[in-house]
């Protein structure tokens, strides 16, 4: 049995990333008006710290899917670090970027994701990566019946678009990481900030989707299982990704700081047991019990279920 916790959108805020002259003329000013207005949510770092330590208790390994920062500030970066290295001592981390870890339309802050969080990204096929300015991506971890293959989706975009892109160079070289055998006789594990799978229009995807999440569907498609763990939805969910050999299941985890009354929204981890016959076995979430409470089991909704 391997365990992986799914944590997914910190959302890291440096106490000092909300003053005016930090985040005036430039694109952060577009996160700080989320941080107000965005349909009401709250983080709770005392949330956040239940989850990430909850989470190492209970995984063999931590896979954390993008917005680990807020607005891509060194020190949010370096909060965010803090906070992985401690579940690091327990628990091996892996890590993807998402649209907030590269929040300014410039490589140098793309290239900070590497720079804080390379210790989390030590691939054992290095020679298949593609040198992406996050990183190098895809990063694969064989770990027991698992094959972790962590995948950047983070570009940097104008003002108000949020929308990631895995690009054809990486999923050139995804293509060649599950024709490994290695990768090839395990259950893969996919790890991507943006959602594989959109039913929403066109627009909206192009908005804050992934703009070619079609293409990373064809690379998918030999695959008869396995799992495509994303985040960016800030909600828990799961469906089912019709492949032309079988199945992948699909499934997303809420922002793990997040304080809402829905409990599908509310600050949690995914808690995954994959057999060691490569199956998965159990896929049910842990959710933040406001007032100090613990975390709770809860399921996963099925989407459209
Ligand atoms: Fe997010
Ligand atoms: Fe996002």
């Amino acid at each position: 049995m391997f365990r992986i916790a799914h944590i997914s959108d910190l959302h890291v805020l440096s106490r000092h990333a909300t003053k005016w002259r930090q985040v005036l003329f430039n694109k952060r000013v577009t996160g700080y008006a989320n941080l107000l207005l965005h349909r009401g949510r709250v983080y709770r770092r005392e949330y956040l710290g239940a989850v990430l330590s909850d989470a190492a208790a209970w995984a063999d390994h931590v896979v954390v899917t993008g917005d680990i920062t807020n607005l891509s500030l060194e020190e949010e970066f370096e909060e965010a670090r803090a906070l992985l290295e401690g579940v690091g001592r327990t628990v091996e981390v892996t890590v993807v970027p998402g649209n907030h870890d590269v929040y300014l339309a410039s490589v140098h802050v793309a290239r900070r994701f590497r720079h804080y969080f390379g210790a989390f990204l030590r691939s054992d096929l290095p020679a298949l990566a593609r040198d992406l300015p996050a990183g190098p991506f895809p990063c694969v971890k064989l770990r027991g019946p698992a094959a972790i293959v962590a995948l950047s989706s983070a570009v940097p975009r104008p003002p108000f678009v949020a929308s990631g892109r895995v690009g054809d160079a990486q999923l050139a070289a995804l293509r060649e990481v599950l024709a490994h055998p290695e990768v090839a006789r395990r259950t893969p594990v996919i790890l991507v900030h943006h959602p594989p799978v959109d039913d929403r229009l066109c627009l909206a995807q192009l908005r804050d989707g992934l703009v070619d999440a079609d293409r990373l569907r064809s690379v998918l498609a030999s695959l008869d299982h396995g799992l495509v763990l994303f985040g960016h939805l800030h909600v828990r969910l799961r469906r089912s990704l019709r492949t032309a050999a079988g199945a992948l299941d699909a499934i997303a985890a809420s922002g793990a700081a997040l304080d809402h009354p829905d409990p599908n929204v509310r600050a949690g981890f995914n808690a995954y047991e994959i057999g060691d016959r490569g199956g998965l076995d159990t896929a049910e979430a842990q959710v933040v019990i406001p007032g100090g409470g613990g975390l709770e089991r809860l399921a996963v909704p099925e989407e459209g279920a």
